[in-house]
């Protein structure tokens, strides 16, 4: 290299290549919302017995596989698809349970703050809501909308609550 282009190689390498790796640390360190190593979890424990967990867990597990059928079907334009995978979890397919005062899922909203239960009711009826969208409608972009505001309700619950002791 002639030292001028060598010059204009350091030059470069100072203005864009440096600065990027002073800033990398902190700014991954900033985003929002993630437990990282070192920091105490700040997240809600509610104390369940192992059935509860196992039934809590199930339903999440549930929620997700569900969450990827509704995105799947509506991608494709298959209302009928986006429907029966939401209804599948809505809060009409759980009315029993919430009726119900013996039932698990008033077991663990006896053990957990008093915001939990509503939240998991609102994201059950959230899905109800899709299904309703995607019969009357018809339409991807009302589902795709419905389906990210109620994962807003995953997110937040997360944020708030974790099984623990
Ligand atoms: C009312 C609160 C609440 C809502 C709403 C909620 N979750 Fe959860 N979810 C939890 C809790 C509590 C855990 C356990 C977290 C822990 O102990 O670290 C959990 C765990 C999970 C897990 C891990 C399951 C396993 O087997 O370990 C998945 C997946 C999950 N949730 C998906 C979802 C999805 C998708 C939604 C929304 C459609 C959702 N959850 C809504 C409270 C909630």
């Amino acid at each position: 290299m002639k030292p001028l282009r060598l010059l204009a190689f350091a030059t470069m390498l100072c203005v864009t290549v440096i600065p990027l790796l002073s800033t990398s640390t902190p700014s991954v360190a900033q985003e929002g919302g993630h437990a990282h190593a070192g920091h105490a979890d700040a997240r809600h424990p509610i104390a369940l017995n192992a059935r509860e967990r196992a039934f809590l867990l199930a339903e999440m597990r549930e929620f997700l596989a569900v969450t990827q059928r509704v995105l799947a079907a509506s991608q494709a334009g298959d209302m009928q698809a986006v429907a029966a995978a939401a209804s599948s979890v809505g809060l009409k397919a759980h009315k029993d349970d919430f009726a119900n005062p013996d039932s698990i899922v008033h077991d663990i909203r006896r053990k957990a703050p008093p915001a939990f239960l509503p939240l998991g009711r609102a994201t059950h009826a959230g899905f109800d809501e899709i299904a309703d969208i995607a019969t009357t409608m018809g339409d991807k972009d009302a589902v795709n909308q419905l389906l990210a505001a109620n994962l807003q309700n995953c997110v937040a619950c997360h944020a708030s609550y974790r099984v623990g002791e």
